[in-house]
C-alpha cells in the first residue's frame, strides 16, 4: 500500500517536473500527426518523387532525435513554470497561428485542380491574397514558434534549415507565377506580407 502510494507520489512528481516538456511534445505530436495521418491522404495528382521521400524522412528523423534528446535528456528541466513563461506562450500561440496557415493554405492548393486534371491554376483567397507562399509563410510561423516556446538551440535548428528550404523555394515559385500568370496581382509578395 505505502509502496504504491509513493509510486502514485512519484508520477505526479515526474509529472510537475516534465509538464512544460511534456506540452511541448504535445505540440509536436499535434502537428505530425496531422502531416503522416492526414496530409499524405488528401489527393494529389502528381507522385512525390523517391529522393524527396527520403530526404524528408532522413531530416525529421535527425530532428525528432534531436528536440527528443534536448527536451527529455540535454536541456534544462522545463516544469509547470514553464507553461507560464512568456515564451512559451507566445511561441505556442505563433505555432497555432501557424499551423493554421499552413493547413489552409495547403488546402486551397489541393483544391485548385479536379481530380485527374494536371495544370497549374492560380491560387486565391486565404493567405493567397497577400502572398505566393502563405503554406510556407505558415511553416516558417510554426517553427519560429517552436523555437521560441522550447528556447532551445534545436528547435532553432529546424526553423534555420527549413527556411533554407523554403525561402528560395518561395522566391522561385514567385518567379513562375508572375512569368506565367498576367492576372496575378501586383500586390502580391513573396513570402512576408507587404515586405519581399
Ligand atoms: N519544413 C520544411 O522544410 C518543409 C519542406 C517541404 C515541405 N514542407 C511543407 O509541406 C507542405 C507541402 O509542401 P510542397 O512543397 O509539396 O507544396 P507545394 O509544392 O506548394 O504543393 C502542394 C500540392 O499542391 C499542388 N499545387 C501547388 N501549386 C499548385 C497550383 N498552382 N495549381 C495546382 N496545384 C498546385 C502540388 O501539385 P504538384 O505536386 O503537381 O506540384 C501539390 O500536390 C507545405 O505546407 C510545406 O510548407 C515543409
Amino acid at each position: 500500500m505505502a509502496e504504491a502510494r509513493f509510486h502514485e507520489l512519484l508520477t505526479w512528481a515526474m509529472l510537475v517536473v516534465a509538464a512544460g516538456a511534456l506540452a511541448l511534445l504535445g505540440l509536436w505530436m499535434f502537428h505530425y500527426a496531422y502531416r503522416t495521418l492526414v496530409y499524405p491522404f488528401i489527393p494529389r495528382t502528381s507522385a512525390m518523387s523517391l529522393s524527396v521521400v527520403a530526404m524528408g524522412f532522413a531530416l525529421n528523423c535527425g530532428f525528432s532525435y534531436l528536440n527528443g534528446r534536448w527536451l527529455f535528456a540535454l536541456g534544462p528541466d522545463r516544469g509547470t513554470e514553464w507553461l507560464l513563461d512568456p515564451r512559451f506562450l507566445g511561441g505556442a500561440a505563433l505555432f497555432l497561428g501557424g499551423w493554421t496557415l499552413a493547413v489552409s493554405s495547403d488546402l486551397i492548393l489541393r483544391r485548385l485542380r479536379r481530380p485527374g486534371e494536371r495544370e497549374y491554376r492560380l491560387p486565391r483567397g486565404g493567405g493567397f491574397r497577400l502572398v505566393t507562399a502563405p503554406n510556407y509563410l505558415g511553416e516558417l510561423t510554426m517553427w519560429t514558434g517552436w523555437a521560441l516556446a522550447g528556447w532551445s538551440l534545436a528547435g532553432a535548428t529546424i526553423l534555420a534549415v527549413s527556411a533554407a528550404n523554403l525561402v528560395p523555394r518561395a522566391a522561385r515559385n514567385h518567379r513562375w507565377y508572375r512569368e506565367r500568370f498576367a492576372d496575378c496581382p501586383a500586390e502580391r509578395r513573396r513570402l512576408l506580407p507587404w515586405i519581399w
